[in-house]
């Protein structure tokens, strides 16, 4: 059956403007469809920033919403899409502006287009990061580092799953199956704390049950909890994993596991290559309320931990605000830092410590 992308192209803008949910939008559609409505919609929030950049000196005034987000897309297809057509591309995104807006619109859309050329460049918005986080990043780690780190963000992420039996399947697009999708990143560190060999591991933000399920499936005893997500993740675990209740772990004077993991909530920063949206949403103002979350969680654990025991602390973000800086004054006995430029998966940091006995 013939693709009616004009259909197609005006779900994926409705989905960009934050009017429609991504999941929903693909519900009714053919598989084939399904995958181009995600890969644009995420391609086009990978490459947001680079299409403003290019978009930018051809527009007196730069456009905004419904216009903006087409020309967004268009540009995405034509930087991140190796298969689409350009002409195709400029006719129908000239089409769907032409329906939804205004002949002056689709005018000026079929002029910008047609116009366009892709320059080189360098910064924050050529590399598609919010200028906070560039700023940031480039005061954290470097400007090299920054820049590597956008540059693979703007790749197409490899999922993979595990599967029941604890196999590991590698797949493109969306994943309907039995397993759970978990990173590389993430399996790497459940293989470097398995490999701690601890006799008991208290996972304490373990919602939706990622990391204890992959603890479990590595032959480990876990118990987990969750703040406040735990019918969650009782729902998910199932019957794996023993699963107990926040307030019953903190019963007792001293936490009861030789291994203690605080998978903390975090700005997810280190996601954002498979979760595009997340760098547009956020700002420092929400890292750094993040962090005192992040610090106040630490101490109390410390403050709890047996003499002797390990304390993991990890975060699906690479900013050092959230991660050596919280850990720095217990000073780790490990560190990990995953980034896609550097592991090829998601962004992640770790730390091991151990209380002194
Ligand atoms: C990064 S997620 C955990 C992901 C999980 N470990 C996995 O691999 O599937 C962080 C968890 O911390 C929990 N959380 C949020 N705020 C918290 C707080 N103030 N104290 C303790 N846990 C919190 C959330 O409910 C969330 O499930």
């Amino acid at each position: 059956m013939a693709h009616d992308y004009n259909q197609l192209r005006s779900l994926a803008v409705r989905v960009l403007q934050g009017s429609l949910d991504l999941e929903k939008a693909c519900q009714d559609l053919a598989a084939q469809d399904a995958s181009w409505m995600w890969d644009v919609c995420a391609g086009t929030q990978r490459w947001r920033g680079r299409a403003d950049y290019l978009l930018r000196p051809l527009a007196k005034k730069m456009p905004k919403g419904f216009v903006l987000e087409c020309l967004r897309m268009a540009i995405y297809q034509k930087l991140g899409q190796d298969r689409s057509v350009w002409p195709k591309v400029v006719s129908e995104t000239v089409t769907l502006v032409h329906t939804n807006e205004s002949e002056h619109a689709a005018r000026f859309v079929n002029a910008i287009l047609r116009r366009l050329e892709l320059k080189e460049g360098d910064g924050a918005e050529y590399w598609s990061l919010p200028t906070w986080l560039w700023d940031q990043l480039c005061l954290e780690r470097g400007v090299e580092w920054t820049r590597a780190f956008a540059q693979s963000c703007l790749e197409r992420p490899v999922n993979t799953t595990v599967n029941q039996d604890g196999s590991v399947a590698v797949f493109q697009g969306i994943f309907h199956g039995d397993g759970f999708v978990q990173d590389i990143s993430n399996q790497a560190l459940v293989q470097e704390v398995i490999a701690l060999q601890p006799r008991h591991v208290l996972d304490l933000c373990a919602a939706p049950g990622g990391k204890s399920l992959g603890l479990v499936q590595g032959g480990m005893t876990v118990t987990a909890t969750d703040k406040h997500r735990e019918p969650m993740l009782r729902s998910s675990v199932g019957t794996k994993v023993r699963v107990m209740g926040w307030e019953q772990v903190w019963a007792d004077a001293s936490l009861f596991a030789d291994c203690v993991w605080i998978d903390a909530p975090c700005s997810a920063m280190g996601l954002i290559r498979r979760h595009p949206e997340i760098k547009w949403n956020r700002v420092m103002l929400d890292v750094e309320a993040l962090v005192k979350v992040q610090t106040a969680l630490l101490a109390q654990v410390w403050e709890r931990l047996a003499p002797g025991a390990l304390l993991v602390y990890s975060v699906c973000s690479v900013m050092k605000a959230e991660g050596e800086a919280v850990t720095a004054q217990y000073v780790p006995i490990k560190e990990w830092l995953y980034a896609p430029h550097l592991t090829g998966g998601d962004g992640m940091y770790a730390a091991l410590m151990r209380k002194p006995a």
